[in-house]
Formats: structure tokens, C-alpha cells, sequence
């Protein structure tokens, strides 16, 4: 039987390069996006789930769905995510609420309800970046974002020491990629989708420490 990779934000950017990816590796793979529409993945290993982490009754709505479909599942990537505030220096409550409900509470919440159901051996992946790292930050923006990543890992860590390594539990930086987060990144960022769902995939395989924050892109381990 396939193993199962449930992945939030599955519909562009890295997300969708890591959904070809993991069904190129025989996974089953249960992707997300706000619409639940995906005419990209024409395969029956492919199952498309509505989601909004915005929003608490699409959460549970997703729950229930999850439930009724499936018995368990092996891998869970916390993979959505937004900036609106990237690049930007004074923090703007609107911008900074929508990102903590997306990153924080939708990550958390949407996680929460899932965990008796993940395998023992399985692992829970936090997408996080390194500008949520408090030790290697010297810059003065992007206030919601970066707040919201350090949030994350925290809860990475925190569920880390909750579960043991039953499942594992690691925040990742996946790289700078070129998707549309943030418009700049099209053309700067140094990663296709692509080459960072290949990195993030090799280290879904190595045998990484529980509680672990690891940069993808440099394949090293990451101050918190
Ligand atoms: N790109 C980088 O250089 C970089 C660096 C470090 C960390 N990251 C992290 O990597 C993750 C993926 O980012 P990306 O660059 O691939 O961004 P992206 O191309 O903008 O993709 C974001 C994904 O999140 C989904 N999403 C947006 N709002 C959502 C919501 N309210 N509820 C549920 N899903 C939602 C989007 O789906 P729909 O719009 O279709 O709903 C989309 O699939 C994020 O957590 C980001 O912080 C990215």
C-alpha cells in the first residue's frame, strides 16, 4: 500500500512542486488549496482537498472530510503559508492578523485534530523559513512574517517534546524560491519549486533528529 503525504498549499509554488515530487515517489498524496480545485494532477494517487486556514469552519470541514476518507496518514507538511507584510518595515494590523491566522493558527489548528491519526513512524513537517530564526536575524522587516515562522517552530518544538518522536516532528527553511509569495522572489530567489521539493523530499529521508530545524537549502541544522 502507498504511504500518504497529506500537503497544505498544494496548488503552486513549492507545495505543488512537492506534490509531483512525492507522487513521482509513489506516495499517495492529499493536497490543499483554498478552491479544492486541481486540474494539474490527473492521477487517482491525487486527492483534492478544500481548505482555508483563514477560516475555522473550513478547517473543520477538512477534519471531517480527512476523517471520513481516510484511516491514516504518513507524512504531514505544514506547507501553506503567507507574507503579505514581506518587505515591508512598519507592521499593519490587518496584514499582520491574516498572517498569524494563516501560519499560526491555521498550522496549529489544522494539525492538532490530525495527530492520533499519524503513523508512529511518520513525520509532521512545519514549513518554516529561516526568517523566523531569532539567532540569525539582523534585519528590521518583514515583522508579521518573521514572528509568525519563529511561532511555528516554537510549536514545532513544543509538539516535538509532546510526541517523542512518535511521530517526528521538524520545522524546515526550504530554500529561497522563486514562487509568487512575494513578486521579487520570481526573479531573485535562487531555487526553482522544483530543486527546493527535491531537497525538502531528501530530507523527509535521512534519518533526522526529532525537534530538529533544518535549512533545506544549505543542508545544515538552524539556530532556533
Ligand atoms: N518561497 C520562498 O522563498 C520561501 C522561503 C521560506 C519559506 N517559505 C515558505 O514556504 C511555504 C510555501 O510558500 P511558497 O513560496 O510556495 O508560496 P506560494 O507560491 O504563494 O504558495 C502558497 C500556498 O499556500 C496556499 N494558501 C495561501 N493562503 C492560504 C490559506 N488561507 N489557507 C490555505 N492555504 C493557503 C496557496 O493556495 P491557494 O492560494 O490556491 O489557496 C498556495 O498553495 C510557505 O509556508 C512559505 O512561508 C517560502
Amino acid at each position: 500500500m502507498k504511504k500518504i503525504a497529506l500537503i497544505t498549499g498544494a496548488s503552486k509554488g513549492i507545495g505543488k512542486a512537492l506534490a509531483e515530487k512525492m507522487l513521482d515517489e509513489n506516495f499517495f498524496v492529499i493536497g490543499t488549496s483554498r478552491d479544492g480545485e486541481f486540474s494539474d494532477f490527473n492521477t487517482k494517487d491525487f486527492y483534492a482537498l478544500k481548505l482555508d486556514l483563514s477560516n475555522p469552519t473550513s478547517i473543520e470541514n477538512a477534519h471531517k472530510e480527512i476523517f471520513n476518507t481516510f484511516k491514516n496518514i504518513d507524512i504531514l507538511i505544514n506547507n501553506a503559508g503567507i507574507g503579505p507584510d514581506l518587505d515591508t518595515y512598519i507592521p499593519e494590523k490587518k496584514s499582520f492578523n491574516n498572517t498569524f491566522e494563516v501560519n499560526v493558527d491555521g498550522a496549529v489548528f489544522f494539525t492538532e485534530p490530525l495527530i492520533d491519526m499519524i503513523n508512529h513512524d511518520g513525520i509532521i513537517l512545519n514549513v518554516s523559513s529561516k526568517m523566523g530564526s531569532l539567532d540569525v536575524c539582523e534585519s528590521t522587516d518583514s515583522v508579521a512574517y518573521r514572528m509568525s515562522k519563529s511561532a511555528l517552530n516554537m510549536y514545532s518544538k513544543i509538539l516535538s517534546n509532546r510526541l517523542k518522536g512518535k511521530p517526528r516532528v521538524a520545522s524546515i527553511h526550504p530554500g529561497w524560491v522563486k514562487t509568487a509569495i512575494i513578486e521579487s522572489n520570481l526573479k531573485n530567489a535562487r531555487l526553482t519549486p522544483g530543486e527546493s521539493a527535491d531537497k525538502i523530499f531528501k530530507f523527509l529521508t535521512m534519518a533526522f533528529g526529532n525537534g530538529i530545524y533544518w535549512d533545506c537549502e544549505n543542508e545544515t541544522e538552524l539556530p532556533w
